[in-house]
């Protein structure tokens, strides 16, 4: 099975702002791809098994409307298939690449706080093709329980991102690891997270009081001052 990708990058100017625009359209034998990202969000893609377009952004971003677009979808994959075909004919033995990720991140969606819920993310880029597995583990045992996977999302340097999700609730010393499988790797790639290094403890509430403290002394040192220097004149 071979996949070509169409690769449409536009940046566009105004004033000041520089923004940022791709558009990709991709097709295999069984599968197709067309969507629009702003700014690295995806705003729209075609759901060729549903047959409808998709907006998966959330409801407070103000919805971009691309009219007519599944229907420009389903024409331009005709034609991805047909580049395809002919790209094969062409090109017969070439060996697919396969990229393994180049990054892989974790870390807790909210500012951490011991027995509150909250997300832990791993963040796995830079592979080809897609898509990673992506398995967790909480003190050496595997959990499958709160987790979700997106959908590969594509890089403008035609590799992918996905990002899992687990939720869970942070206790201390708790170990979290997430393992990556891919085509191009020959063990799982893993990270470990830990509930306690992550923490950021005192340091913080410490600085701010220290901070407070010298503060305050300077007004009391400043009013001392100010009020013996209108004794002495
Ligand atoms: C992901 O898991 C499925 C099901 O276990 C397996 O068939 C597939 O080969 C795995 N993919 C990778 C890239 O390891």
């Amino acid at each position: 099975m071979k996949l070509l990708l169409i690769l449409c990058w536009v940046l566009g100017v105004s004033a000041d702002v520089l923004h940022e625009d791709l558009w990709i359209i991709g097709c295999s034998d069984s599968d197709g791809e067309h969507m629009y990202t702003l700014e690295g969000e995806e705003v729209w893609y075609a759901d060729f098994k549903k047959g409808e377009g998709v907006r998966p952004q959330p409801d407070f971003i103000d919805p971009i409307d691309y009219p007519g677009a599944y229907q420009f979808a389903v024409n331009e994959q005709q034609t991805c298939k047909q580049n395809l075909n002919t790209v094969r004919e062409a090109e017969k033995d070439l060996p697919l690449e396969n990229d393994p990720p180049s990054s892989l991140i974790i870390y807790s969606e909210d500012y951490l706080e011991l027995g509150v819920k909250n997300v832990l993310i791993c963040h796995v880029s830079g592979f080809y093709p897609a898509p990673v597995n992506v398995s967790w583990t909480k003190n050496g045992e595997k959990v499958t329980e709160g987790t979700s996977i997106n959908r590969p999302f594509p890089n403008k340097d035609g590799s992918f991102t996905q990002i899992s999700r687990l939720e869970f609730i942070p206790q201390q010393g708790d170990i979290y690891s997430c393992s990556v499988e891919h085509l191009a790797l020959e063990q799982p790639l893993t990270r470990m997270w830990d509930v306690e290094t992550t923490q950021p403890g005192v340091g913080p509430a410490v600085f701010c009081g220290v901070g407070l403290t010298i503060g305050l002394l300077g007004v009391a040192a400043g009013t001392f001052f100010l009020i013996k220097g209108n004794e002495c004149s």
